[in-house]
Formats: C-alpha cells, sequence, structure tokens
C-alpha cells in the first residue's frame, strides 16, 4: 500500500433505480468532503442510471464507472453497450471480467482480452477482474488459475500504461458469501500476480499497477486488507450500496 494511490470502488451489480442513484452519489459526495483526497472514489451503477451517476458527481471526486462493455463499437448485438457510449456518457473506468459474467453471460479470457482492448482503445480505464472458484482454490489451482486469467485477458495488449489499467483479485468464494478472504490469503495472491506482471511487462509496470481485493468487504474488514502491501484498494459489491457503509470502507481503506 502507500505507494500506489487506493481507489476504492463500488460495484453496484444489477441495483439501484436512476432516481435511487441520484440521492445516494448526492449523499455520498456529501460525506466525503474532507476525506483523504488523495485516493480514488469510483462507482459503477448499471447502465441505465450512468448518466444520471455522471451528472451528479460532476464536480465531485467521484469517477464513474460502467460494468461491463462490448468489444465492437456499434453493430448488431442486441442488448450491448459499447466503449465509445460509455466514454459520451462520462465514465472514466469499466469494470470487465467479473466472475458473474464469466460464470453467467459465458465471458471467456478471450473475450475479457477483446473487451480490455476495446476499453483502452476509448480512453476507459479497464478494471480487469480475476479470481478461482471454491474447487479450484481446494484443489490448490488458485496460482494456475489466476495466472491463466491474467495473461488471457492482457494477451498481446502492448504497450500498457500502469495508471491507466487497474486489476482486481476477486476470489468467487468470497464474493457475495460473507467468507472474506483472509489478509495473508489475498497478499500472498497479489504478490504472485506482481510477480507475474513484472515477468510479462517489467518491473516498473508491476510496482505502479494498482490490484484491488474483492469479495465480502465490509467497514470491519477493509483496513487489514488494504494496509497490506500489494493489496491497492478494494472492489465492494453488497456494502457499497449503502452510503454509510461504503464510506464506512472508504474511511477505514485509506
Ligand atoms: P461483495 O462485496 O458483495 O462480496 O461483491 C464483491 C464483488 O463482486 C465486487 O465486484
Amino acid at each position: 500500500m502507500a505507494i500506489r494511490k487506493v481507489i476504492i470502488a463500488g460495484n453496484w451489480k444489477m441495483h439501484k433505480t436512476s432516481a435511487e442513484t441520484r440521492s445516494y452519489i448526492k449523499e455520498l459526495s456529501a460525506v466525503l468532503d474532507g476525506v483523504n483526497p488523495d485516493s480514488e472514489i469510483l462507482a459503477a451503477p448499471p447502465f441505465t442510471s450512468l448518466a444520471v451517476a455522471v451528472e451528479e458527481a460532476k464536480g465531485t471526486r467521484i469517477g464513474i464507472a460502467g460494468q461491463n462493455l462490448h468489444w465492437e463499437d456499434k453493430g448488431a448485438f442486441t442488448g450491448e453497450i459499447s466503449g465509445p457510449m460509455l466514454r459520451e456518457l462520462g465514465c472514466s473506468h469499466v469494470i470487465i471480467g467479473h466472475s458473474e459474467r464469466r460464470q453467467y453471460f459465458g465471458e471467456t479470457d478471450e473475450k475479457v482480452n477483446l473487451k480490455i482492448a476495446a476499453a483502452m482503445n476509448h480512453s476507459l480505464i479497464p478494471i480487469f477482474c480475476l479470481g478461482e472458484s471454491l474447487d479450484e482454490r481446494e484443489s490448490g489451482k488458485t496460482f494456475d488459475v489466476v495466472k491463466r486469467q491474467l495473461l488471457g485477458g492482457i494477451g498481446d495488449l502492448r504497450p500498457l500504461e500502469p495508471k491507466n489499467f487497474v486489476i482486481a483479485y476477486e476470489p468467487v468464494w468470497a464474493i457475495g458469501t460473507g467468507r472474506t478472504a483472509t489478509p495473508e490469503q489475498a497478499q500472498e495472491v497479489h504478490a504472485f500476480l506482481r510477480k507475474e506482471l513484472s515477468l510479462l511487462l517489467g518491473k516498473d509496470f508491476a510496482n505502479s499497477v494498482r490490484i484491488l481485493y474483492g469479495g465480502s468487504i465490509k467497514p470491519d474488514n477493509a483496513s487489514t486488507l488494504v494496509s497490506c502491501e500489494d493489496i491497492d484498494g478494494g472492489l465492494i459489491g453488497g456494502a457499497s450500496l449503502k452510503v454509510q457503509d461504503f464510506f464506512g470502507i472508504i474511511k477505514e481503506g485509506i
């Protein structure tokens, strides 16, 4: 921690209407006054609430992220949203490869790679998610799985700028289960990812890129996680939905 700027990001998943989004962002920006300005705060509402979120977040320190995008700029892809659409709305970031996308919507490492490329082409910072399932952890495959996901997602994409790239380690067994990875378990994987990134993209990249942890982060466990050497913030699901909880994490995590 500390050598890299912390990011605390809320992934709202399929929660909140536009009206709920408006009041949430208003409330959050009001309580954020006076909190350490060195950290980055992001919210990722559903597509239908992005415009309102961007409007309410204008002039505040809250950045807005999409939760997904298609790799093509436009075309016959019913129900999909592209990079130029997110960019035009004013999004700065986009979550890519979340385990729920991989599990329920057939997202493969190859598609994740195409999506990361599309995000970068449109000046959106990817928040590239990876993580092992419970089975994979229990059968000792954690490092193989996250390495495969890391290499598959990055593929041949070069050059990558560390300030415009974010990775989120989210063990699937910790998402929405209340079963947080221990700081030791999370740190071990984060350090492994940084070592692999160093081999792939060089030391400078590996030392500068932010790697967030996600999976049952709450106000009472945020600080022990984010104080680990290689954990640079959090991607928060359930506990990001209430301003009070999210703010509690922001205060603890930075
Ligand atoms: P929870 O914080 O609800 O476990 O979700 C984590 C997550 O999936 C963030 O992307």
